[in-house]
């Protein structure tokens, strides 16, 4: 692979504690890296650690605070890694542990702070307790660390209640007992091979203390907790009233209904006991929330003061390009986490949905996180049209008081990779319902560096567990890098802005009088303005500091945003 020749920025970060309140998650911008599409320093097609090493320098010379790698622990990778067999070792694909060492001094060097994903919710079906829970037989502790039960109906042959799987399908899977006969259920809310965790079994606490400390005596910086609305469920199990499953991963995690294993109230126990876990480290080790709880008031019982330091924002993330709804969402996250003590988070795209760039090109009624367009989706995203628009979006962003997070290959403007080919796709959600949602895999494909490189600087060999589109060499990063007006700049500016101006640390004063389809503002003595309506808005006196597309004359073009001194 090529060696990364990037400028770099080394902004030496104080690593001891700071006064409550200045913590430096409070505002940091914090990119994710989805190791398997990140960069692949193996060549067999799959991204690894080394990979991420060597790239670190174009994130710090981006100018983001933290990296947040989604799962590289070891995994039969039935759902991308986040099935995890072994927590406090790394998958043989993506390298050792000596080389996560390698990755987190590479980053602490360059000033980047390094959060790893836990997946609390489940383990993998190949985890050690599984297999000995499927050995043991039923009534043993071994089955009591998972939900066995036994099913309904006259030989237990029906699934002990109706839950569906997020993925598709039944939640419960049936289990061939030592005797060779049909036996127990186990609950898995996602994939079959996700088994979930019995977390009223004090021995999973104490399991997963364990993996916190085996990580933060490693020296990260913090964990973002998977599924962290899900651990505990609700007593006795219940019937949901509407059970019927559904095709959209984001629907089906953030249901407005109360459904029996999600965002129960004892689930916050666990997270006050991790908070005192993290307390006795030195530095402001965070802990972030991945729970998909509406509304956002409800959102924030996360990281009240005592529990995790920061929840994704999936309001956010869910708004359309829509200027009345984007004022709201704003007012009420800011609302709801300063209300608790906690900053206000933003995003616009992770693994999980379809990237903004193409969302954002969708009529309105599918621009929600809709978890999957493909070949033969009924809308199609118009690619300039959603790409302006991101390019608006995340320039407002990027101007929030709070922190942000950014999916690797934003920065470039990346769009959904839609004509994936069935036959390549690897998402169970695809799988598990008979291809009816296409799931994740769009958002998922090797992002590129070189245009003229094999796998575009992905890998030396041209290989790539997902196929890259021709298209993807047209957004390479070496294309982009140092071009006025390329996306990849226009990230690079907002991000120094920000830090120069202290926008992550300040507040948002509204500003009146530029219409309905305006989002107008002042933070860090910037206007802010970003216009979502047809018609251009004159520009108030000042400089444009940055514009997320050219604007013409004294007017902000239609979905466009600047920020103005
Ligand atoms: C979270 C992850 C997603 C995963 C699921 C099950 O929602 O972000 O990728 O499939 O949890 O672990």
């Amino acid at each position: 692979m090529s060696t990364d020749t990037t400028p770099t920025t080394t902004r030496a970060h104080a690593r001891e504690a700071s006064t409550p309140g200045s913590e430096w998650w409070r505002s940091a911008v914090i990119y994710q890296i989805y190791p398997r599409s990140f960069a692949d320093a193996s060549g067999d097609g799959i991204g690894d650690l080394a990979g991420v090493t060597e790239r670190l320098p174009s994130l710090a010379a981006l100018g983001v605070d933290a990296v947040w790698l989604s799962p590289f622990f070891r995994s039969p990778q039935k759902d991308a890694g986040y099935d995890v067999a072994d927590y406090c070792d790394v998958d043989p694909i993506f390298g050792t542990l000596a080389d996560f060492d390698a990755l987190r001094d590479r980053a602490h060097e360059l000033g980047l702070r390094v959060i790893v994903d836990l997946v609390p919710n489940h383990s993998s079906s190949e985890h050690p307790w599984f297999q000995e829970a499927l050995a043991a037989g039923p009534g043993s502790p071994e089955r009591d660390r998972y939900m066995f039960r036994d099913g309904k109906g006259e030989h237990g042959e029906l699934p002990p209640n109706n839950w569906p799987s997020v993925f598709g399908g039944a939640a419960w899977t049936r289990v061939t007992e030592a005797n060779g006969e049909p036996g127990q259920w186990y609950l898995h809310i996602f994939d079959s091979s996700q088994p979930d965790f019995n977390w009223k079994n004090p021995v999973v606490w104490e399991e997963f203390r364990r993996i916190l400390r085996f990580w933060l005596d490693r020296g990260v910086d913090g964990f973002r907790v998977d599924v962290a609305h899900g651990l505990m469920k609700k007593e006795g199990l219940p019937d949901i009233a509407d059970a019927a499953g559904s095709d959209n991963i984001a629907d089906a995690l953030m249901s407005p209904e109360d459904v029996p294993y999600w965002a129960q109230p004892a689930v916050h126990e666990v997270y006050r006991d991790w908070h005192q876990v993290l307390a006795q480290y030195e530095g402001d080790r965070v802990l972030c929330a991945e729970a998909w709880v509406e509304p956002l008031s409800k959102a924030a019982l996360w990281v009240r003061s005592d529990e995790m330091h920061q929840a994704f924002n999936f309001s956010y993330l869910s708004t359309p390009w829509n200027a009345a709804k984007l004022r709201a969402v704003i007012d009420e996250s800011i609302d709801a986490f300063t209300g608790v003590g906690a900053p206000s988070t933003w995003v616009l795209s992770n693994h999980d949905v379809v990237r903004h760039a193409s969302r954002y090109g969708l009529p309105e009624h599918t621009a929600g996180p809709n978890a999957g367009i493909g070949p033969n989706s009924p809308d199609k995203p118009d690619a300039a049209l959603g790409l302006r628009r991101a390019r608006a979006a995340t320039a407002l962003m990027l101007s929030l008081p709070g922190s942000a997070y950014l999916y690797q290959g934003e920065e470039l403007g990346l769009p959904e990779v839609i004509e994936l080919d069935d036959h390549v796709r690897e998402d169970p959600t695809f799988h598990r319902t008979g291809g009816e949602a296409y799931g994740r895999d769009g958002c998922r494909v090797p992002i590129p560096w070189e245009a003229d490189a094999p796998a575009f600087g992905f890998n030396d060999t041209g290989s790539s567990w997902l196929p890259q589109p021709e298209v993807f060499g047209e957004y390479a990063r070496d294309r982009q890098e140092g071009v006025e007006g390329s996306t990849l700049e226009l990230y690079r500016s907002a991000l120094d802005i920000r830090a120069r101006r202290e926008l992550g640390v300040g507040s948002v004063e509204w500003l009146d009088g530029y219409g309905e389809e305006v989002v107008a503002y002042r933070n860090g003595g910037l206007t802010i303005i970003a216009n979502l309506g047809s018609t251009p808005v004159e520009l108030p006196a000042g400089d444009v500091l940055l514009a997320s597309n050219a604007i013409d004359g004294r007017a902000v073009p239609a979905d466009t945003t600047v920020w103005i001194a």
